[in-house]
């Protein structure tokens, strides 16, 4: 893979995303799917590059926007991967596509995110949310029951400000249990914290 190639994904995507536009190629037409706005990407690139992770896990592939800007902050030579999970399948298969094409170590996990999680096994330095809003919580329960993540590893979620309601339990959980953790004021609010 080279950046460059990377750089060509992410301007093709964001085209789509910044007109609100349904993303298309020669698979098909897949609809808007609310990708991460420029500025969560940056941050999300700056804190992989920040905490060199071996294993990221997101939740919410669409169509890999996110998932080349965490790709983006990997170094190449760090033998890292991420894991991403989505339960559209033509849209997973075509995610699953583009990371080949790029020849880059994501592979897309189709399916709903709970029981993906539940065939899950080791543990994760980067978890990313960005699927349902409102399942958020049980997703970081089943993830802390399984112990995919423990003590350092850091937790992402997006859209904890414009969707915040739809995420309330999940966001106190950090504050009643003492996780250090804030919310950058992104277009949508991201949640950053570490167990
Ligand atoms: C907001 S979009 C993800 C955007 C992506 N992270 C990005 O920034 O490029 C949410 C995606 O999660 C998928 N999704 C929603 N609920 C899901 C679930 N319960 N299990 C798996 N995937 C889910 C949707 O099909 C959609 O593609």
């Amino acid at each position: 893979m080279t950046n460059t190639q990377i750089e060509t994904e992410i301007d093709l995507l964001e085209g789509f995303s910044k007109k609100g536009e349904s993303y298309s190629n020669a698979n098909g037409s897949f609809g808007w799917r609310n990708p991460i706005r420029e500025d969560t990407g940056r941050i999300l690139q700056g804190l992989v590059i920040a905490s060199n992770p071996k294993r990221i896990l997101e939740i919410g592939a669409a169509h890999g926007l996110s998932a080349l800007y965490l790709l983006r902050g990997i170094s190449n030579d760090s033998g890292a991967t991420i894991d991403t999970i989505e339960f559209d399948e033509l849209v997973a298969a075509d995610t699953q596509e583009r990371f080949d094409t790029l020849n880059v170590p994501v592979k897309v996990l189709p399916g709903e995110a709970m029981q993906v999680i539940d065939t899950l096994q080791g543990t994760y330095d980067i978890v990313f949310f960005d699927a349902q809003k409102s399942h958020y919580f049980q997703q970081l329960n089943l993830l802390l029951e399984k112990n995919l993540i423990q003590k350092g590893s850091v937790l992402l979620a997006d859209n904890v400000i414009d969707r915040q309601e739809e995420c309330d339990e999940f966001l106190n959980w950090f504050t009643e249990n003492n996780i250090s953790h804030t919310i950058i004021p992104t277009e949508c609010g991201l949640l950053v914290a570490k167990l």
